[in-house]
Formats: C-alpha cells, structure tokens, sequence
C-alpha cells in the first residue's frame, strides 16, 4: 500500500441497516425535482432548516480538518488495484459530474442547480493546490462515508455520498488509488452560490443527522452472495436511487415502499424499478435488465436515450459479473417471470396495440408523416437502429408524459450505442399544439389499456424549458 495518510482512520459506524425494502402494496412516489426536492416546498424546508435543525447543526457543529499530506512519496498501489479503482470509478459515474463541459476530465466545475442553489462539482485529480493531492486516504474515505471535505467543512448530498458510504474499505482503496494515478489538472472550484440559509454548511450536520446512515454495507446473509453483490453496487457507488428514487422536501430519499418507486431527473422520469410500481407493459426479468445495463436496450423495453444514456456508457467498464449481480438484485423486486411468460405478454402488447387504432384523423397524418418512416406503424421491420415496438417503451406506458415529450423535443441524439441508431430533433419543425396531439394520438394508439393523460399543453412548455436548457449546455 501507499505510503502516504495519516493512519488514524475515520470513525466507521458498524449501525447493520439494509437498503429498505418496497412493500407488496407499492407506492407511486413520483417527486417533481431532482435532487433535491419539490421547489414549491423548499420554503417550508428552508424555515425547518433554519429552526429546528439549527440546533442539532450548534450542536454537532464543524468537523475537525484532517492533516494536508504531502504527495513527494512515490505512489506504491499496484496497476491492478489502480484499474479495479477505473471501473468503480465508471460505475460511479464519478467523470461525468467531476468534468465540466469542454473541461478537463474529473477535474470539477460542473454546474450542478438544486432548489437550493447552484453548487459545483470538486477537482478529483491529484493537484495540491486545487484538487486531492494533499489528501490522505483517511479523508478520502470520511468525504465518501460521512461526506465532510478534507478541511472539515459538511458537503451537499448533490455529491451522492448517502450511497457511496455503502462502499468497502478495499473498493475505496481502489479508487482513491485510481484517483491520485491521474494527470494532476489545476483547477479551482468556483464558489457555491446557495440560497439562504443553505449557504451554511454547518446546517448540513443536522440533515446527515436526519437522513443519512454513514454505515457501509452489510449483506443480508437469506439472500445469494449475487443478490447481495448486486445490492451493494445498487445501492453503493452505482447509486442508481439518487435518480430513481423520489425525494422529501428536504432533499432525503425516501424509504419503504418509495424505494426505486420513480422520479423526475432534468425534467426526464427515471422510471420505477420496483415491480409494485413500474408502469412498464412488460415485467422485467433479470435478463432483460442485463441486456438493458450492458447495451442500452432490451427488446421486450426499449432504450436508454436520456439521462440513462450517459449511465450506462459508463457501465460499458463494469465487469460482466457485477452487470449481471444488479440485474439479479433488481429483479428480485420485479414479479417472478419467466422469460417465455415475459416474452408472450410483449407479443400480447404489441398485438393489442395494433388492435385499438384511435380514429384520430390528423394526429394520426401527423404519425405517417413525421414518424412512420422509421418508426412505421409503431412495430415496422428494422430499417434503422433497433426499433422497438412502441407499445413497449415506457415513455408511452407511464403515468406521465415528461419523457415522451422530451424525446420528441430533442430525438434520440446520444443513445448509449451507437447500434441503438439516432433520431432526429422534432422542436423547431411541430408546434405547442401538435406535439401535445402527437403525444395524445400515441398514448391512446400504443398504451391503450391506460388512460389518457391531461394537461398537456402544459407538459409540452415545461418540456420545451427543459430541452432548451439542455442544450444551451
Ligand atoms: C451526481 C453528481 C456527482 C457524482 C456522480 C459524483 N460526485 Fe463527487 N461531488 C459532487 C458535488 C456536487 C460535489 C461538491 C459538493 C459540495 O461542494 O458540497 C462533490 C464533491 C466530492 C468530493 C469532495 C471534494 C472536496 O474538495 O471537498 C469528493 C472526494 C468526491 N466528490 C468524490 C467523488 C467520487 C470518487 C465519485 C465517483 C465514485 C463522485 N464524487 C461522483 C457531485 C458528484
Ligand atoms: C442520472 C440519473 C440516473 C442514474 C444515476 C441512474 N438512472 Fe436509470 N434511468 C434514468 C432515466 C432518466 C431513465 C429513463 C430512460 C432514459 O433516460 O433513457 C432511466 C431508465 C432506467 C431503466 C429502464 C426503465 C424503464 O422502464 O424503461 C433501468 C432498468 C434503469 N434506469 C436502471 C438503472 C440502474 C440499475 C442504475 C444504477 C446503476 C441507474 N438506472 C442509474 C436515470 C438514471
Ligand atoms: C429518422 C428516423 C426516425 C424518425 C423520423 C423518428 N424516430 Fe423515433 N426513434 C428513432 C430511433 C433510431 C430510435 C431509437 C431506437 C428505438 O427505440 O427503436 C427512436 C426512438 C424513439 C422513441 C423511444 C425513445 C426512448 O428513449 O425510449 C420514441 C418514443 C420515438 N422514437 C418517437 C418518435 C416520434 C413521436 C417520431 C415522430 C415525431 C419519431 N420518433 C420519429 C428513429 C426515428
């Protein structure tokens, strides 16, 4: 190991608290903020904050700075532990929110906006003066279990920490090893800019009070060591809830049966993954789940073409074993399906689709005319990129109609593969009103076994916000 660090490492807790559990009964939480948040409620939030959690913040008050280290000691972790530290990196997403765009990458700036304000992301390359080359281990480990900076100071949870302090020891090890192996960039983080009074960091010792358990993962000894390897990618650096689970008015992922439940990312929904509820016309199985993490598409779904997109590029480095851990981890909250029972309801969809045409006159020209070329009657042969049914794209089954709109805004312009194939941009060539009929038309044609969704004229101009702040990026 390195010689640097200085030892005394930080305090872990040992509190055993599995990830919870979806009731049978399910809930839909669909929250309507990213992290963190409903923006209507953060008022509220703010004057609990202010009251009550000021307190507990007196109480815990500032942590305590762990020592600068000098980085003139060779570094001494071996090529392997380096490359195991790249992968968990990758599964971490770490580079895609550490590089700002045009940046360099992992050395920070990243804008990221909550409800609260606008907070950057940090420079993780080894450079003394503005990134983490005067950490020692210790800090490394205490930022991504307790998430508290090198110099003491509370981090936002933006940085999804809540998740990572799930991670080992030696997956830790890995990682800071991967980090301080990289070229050393300078560059200075620019200055949150928060609201009041989120500018005070010491507040965020109340909120790790309240929500966070700083415990790293323990395995349920009932389930497989593949389940329980699953959960602890899962729910670990893979932090697929920070997205995929709703969150309180505080910023807090939910628990119980709003686990994985579904939520609101950049205006796009990162759908539920729990089978209690998913809105998805087919159950998925642990293979249709492999084959959507390792590819960006299953047959029996559809594809990643939005935020999830970047996610599972990033998995492209994740081995093999792990994909498949998480895929069988997720699909232990899915109904047990085989694959032939999954293969005949999406022929059963597909089939019911084509069954119930809407006589819907001129969205249905609109279809023919903007679509169906490569798209054909929602199920055509495959001309272009993987088609897949339409009736079995969750963006058609949700409750909502966010990510449909979005794909129509903006097509498909980075899939995850490039076999997905691309889709051009709709925005400037269909108006307000016949987006909103498009998008109407193909609920009613594709998912007719759900009801109709409202409001969207409404859901159109949230979407066209969404879209150009997308793209002014
Ligand atoms: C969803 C975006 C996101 C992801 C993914 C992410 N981070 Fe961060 N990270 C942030 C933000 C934002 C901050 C700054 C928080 C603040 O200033 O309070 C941060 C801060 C940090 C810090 C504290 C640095 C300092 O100077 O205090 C470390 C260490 C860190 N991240 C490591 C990582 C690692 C390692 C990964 C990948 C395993 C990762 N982050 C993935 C958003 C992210
Ligand atoms: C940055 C936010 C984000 C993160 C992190 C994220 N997802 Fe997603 N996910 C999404 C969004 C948004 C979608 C909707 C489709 C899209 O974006 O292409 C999605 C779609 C999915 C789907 C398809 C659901 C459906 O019904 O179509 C699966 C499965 C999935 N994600 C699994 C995961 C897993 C497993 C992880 C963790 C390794 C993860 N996601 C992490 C945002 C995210
Ligand atoms: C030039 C070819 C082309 C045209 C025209 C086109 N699409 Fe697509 N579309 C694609 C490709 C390729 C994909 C990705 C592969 C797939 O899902 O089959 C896609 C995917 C989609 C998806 C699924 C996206 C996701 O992330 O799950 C929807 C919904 C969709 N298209 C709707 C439309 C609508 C509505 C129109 C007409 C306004 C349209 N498309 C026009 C090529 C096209």
């Amino acid at each position: 190991t390195r010689a640097v660090g200085d030892g005394d490492g930080a305090e872990v807790g040992n509190a055993a608290v599995p990830p919870s559990q979806p009731s049978p009964r399910g809930g839909r939480g669909y929250g309507d903020a990213p992290w963190p948040g409903r923006k209507g409620l953060w008022a509220a939030g703010a004057a609990l904050v202010a009251g009550g959690i000021g307190i507990v913040a007196g109480l815990l008050g500032w942590r305590s700075a762990i020592a600068p280290v000098s980085l003139s000691a060779p570094v001494a972790y071996s090529e392997a532990t380096i490359e195991r530290g790249r992968q968990l990196a990758a599964l971490g997403d770490c580079a895609v929110c550490h590089t700002a765009p045009g940046g360099a990458r992992n050395a920070g700036g990243l804008a990221m906006e909550t409800p609260f304000g606008t907070v950057y992301t940090t420079n993780l390359t080894p450079d003394a003066e503005t990134g983490l080359g005067r950490w020692s281990f210790s800090a490394f480990q205490r930022a991504m279990r307790e998430g508290i900076s090198r110099n003491g100071h509370a981090l936002y949870p933006a940085f999804p920490y809540t998740a990572f302090a799930k991670t080992s020891d030696d997956d830790l090890t890995a990682l800071y090893a991967y980090l301080m192996s990289q070229p050393a960039v300078h560059a200075p983080t620019p200055a949150p800019q928060m609201k009041f009074p989120f500018g005070l960091r010491p507040l965020m010792a109340g909120w790790n009070a309240l929500f966070h358990d700083s415990s790293p993962y323990q395995a349920d000894p009932s389930r497989s060591a593949e389940w329980n390897r699953g959960a602890y990618l899962v729910n670990g650096l893979g932090h697929c809830g920070a997205c995929h689970t709703p969150r309180n008015a505080l910023g807090a992922e939910q628990g119980g049966p709003a686990f994985l439940s579904g939520a609101m990312v950049e205006g796009w929904e990162a759908p539920a993954l729990t089978g209690a509820a998913s809105k998805s016309a087919v159950p998925w199985t642990a293979s249709s789940l492999y084959q959507y993490l390792r590819n960006g598409h299953s047959p029996r779904h559809g594809i990643a073409g939005g935020p999830m997109a970047e996610v599972v590029r990033e998995l492209a480095e994740v081995p093999d074993a792990d994909i498949r851990a998480m895929a069988s981890y997720l699909a232990s909250f899915q109904p047990d399906t085989s694959e032939a029972r999954a293969d005949e309801l999406a022929r059963q969809a597909v089939a019911n689709a084509q069954l119930r045409r809407p006589a819907h006159g001129a969205a249905q020209r609109l279809f023919d005319g903007a679509c169906a070329a490569c798209h054909h009657d929602g199920n055509g042969p495959t001309l272009l990129g993987v088609n897949t049914p339409l009736a079995l794209n969750s963006q058609i089954t949700s409750a909502r109609p966010d990510s449909l709109l979005r794909t129509i805004l903006e097509g498909v312009r980075e899939p995850a593969s490039q076999d997905i194939g691309f889709m051009p941009p709709f925005a400037d060539a269909l108006d307000d009103r016949q987006i909103a009929e498009l998008a109407q038309y193909m609920r009613a044609r594709f998912a007719p076994q759900e009801p109709a969704w409202s409001g969207l004229p409404q859901k159109v101009r949230e979407a066209r916000v969404h879209a150009m702040a997308q793209s002014a990026r």
